[in-house]
C-alpha cells in the first residue's frame, strides 16, 4: 500500500533540548499503548477519554493499532530510558474529506507535562492536517479541562460551545485563513473523543 500523506515519523525537540520521537502506532504497540494509558492519572484519563476508564477496551485497542492510516492515524511519542523506549505521549487524528476538517485528541504522561510536548504535538497535528488538505483542525475538550483550554488558546485555537452538550467545548483552528472562513460544523460530531 502506498504511504499515507501523514504517515511519517519525526523528532520533536523540546525547549529544554531533549529529543522525543513521534511515530505512527503499529500493530505491535498494543502492550506499550495500554501500559501508557494505565499509568495515566485518573483525571488525565477522564480528560482524554471523557469516561472513568482504567484502560482501553480490547476492541478499541485492536482498532487503534490497526487504523488504515490514510485518513486516521494514531501516534506515540517516545523517549529512551536506560536504553529502553518509553511512551510519554499519544495523539490521534481523523480527517473528514466531507467536512474538510481534522479532528484530534492527545495526552501527555503526567510526569512529562509542562515541557512543551503538548505544544509540539499540536504543531505536528497542524502540519499533518494541512498535508491532508484540511481547512480546520478541531477537538472536543471538557469544559472543565483548563490546561487543554490554555494550551489551545496559546496555539491559536478559538473556543466554541458544542450544541446540546454543555460539558464540552470545541476548539477550532482555521487552517485556510485567506479564504472566507466557514463556520465549523459540529452537528455530526461523534459523542466520544478519539481513542488513543
Ligand atoms: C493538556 C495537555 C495535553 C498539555 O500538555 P503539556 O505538554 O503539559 O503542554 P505544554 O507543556 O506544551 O504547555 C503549553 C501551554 O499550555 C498551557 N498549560 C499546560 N498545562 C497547564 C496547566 N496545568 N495549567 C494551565 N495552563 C497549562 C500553558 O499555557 C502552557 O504554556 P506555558 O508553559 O508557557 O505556560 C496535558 O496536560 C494532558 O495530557 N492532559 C490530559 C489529557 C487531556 O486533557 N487531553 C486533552 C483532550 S483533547
Amino acid at each position: 500500500m502506498a504511504p499515507a500523506p501523514g504517515d511519517f515519523a519525526g523528532v520533536l525537540r523540546l525547549p529544554a533540548g531533549a529529543d522525543v520521537t513521534l511515530r505512527p502506532v503499529s500493530p505491535d504497540d498494543g502492550g506499550a499503548l495500554q501500559a501508557y494509558v494505565r499509568a495515566l492519572s485518573q483525571q488525565s484519563r477522564y480528560n482524554r477519554f471523557f469516561a472513568a476508564l482504567n484502560e482501553l477496551p480490547p476492541s478499541e485497542l485492536e482498532h487503534v493499532t490497526h487504523l488504515d492510516r490514510h485518513c486516521e492515524l494514531a501516534l506515540l511519542a517516545e523517549t529512551c530510558i536506560l536504553g529502553a523506549p518509553l511512551v510519554i505521549a499519544e495523539a490521534r487524528y481523523a480527517f473528514s474529506r466531507e467536512r474538510r476538517e481534522c479532528e484530534f485528541a492527545l495526552s501527555i504522561a503526567d510526569a512529562w507535562r509542562g515541557k512543551g510536548i503538548g505544544t509540539l504535538i499540536m504543531a505536528d497535528m497542524e502540519r499533518r492536517a494541512r498535508s491532508l488538505g484540511a481547512e480546520r483542525l478541531v477537538a472536543d475538550v471538557l469544559r472543565s479541562n483548563e490546561p487543554m483550554k490554555a494550551l489551545a488558546r496559546k496555539a491559536g485555537f478559538t473556543l466554541a460551545d458544542v450544541p446540546r452538550d454543555a460539558k464540552l467545548i470545541r476548539i477550532v483552528k482555521d487552517l485556510a485563513p485567506s479564504r472566507t472562513a466557514r463556520p465549523p460544523r459540529v452537528g455530526g460530531a461523534p459523542n466520544l473523543p478519539l481513542a488513543a
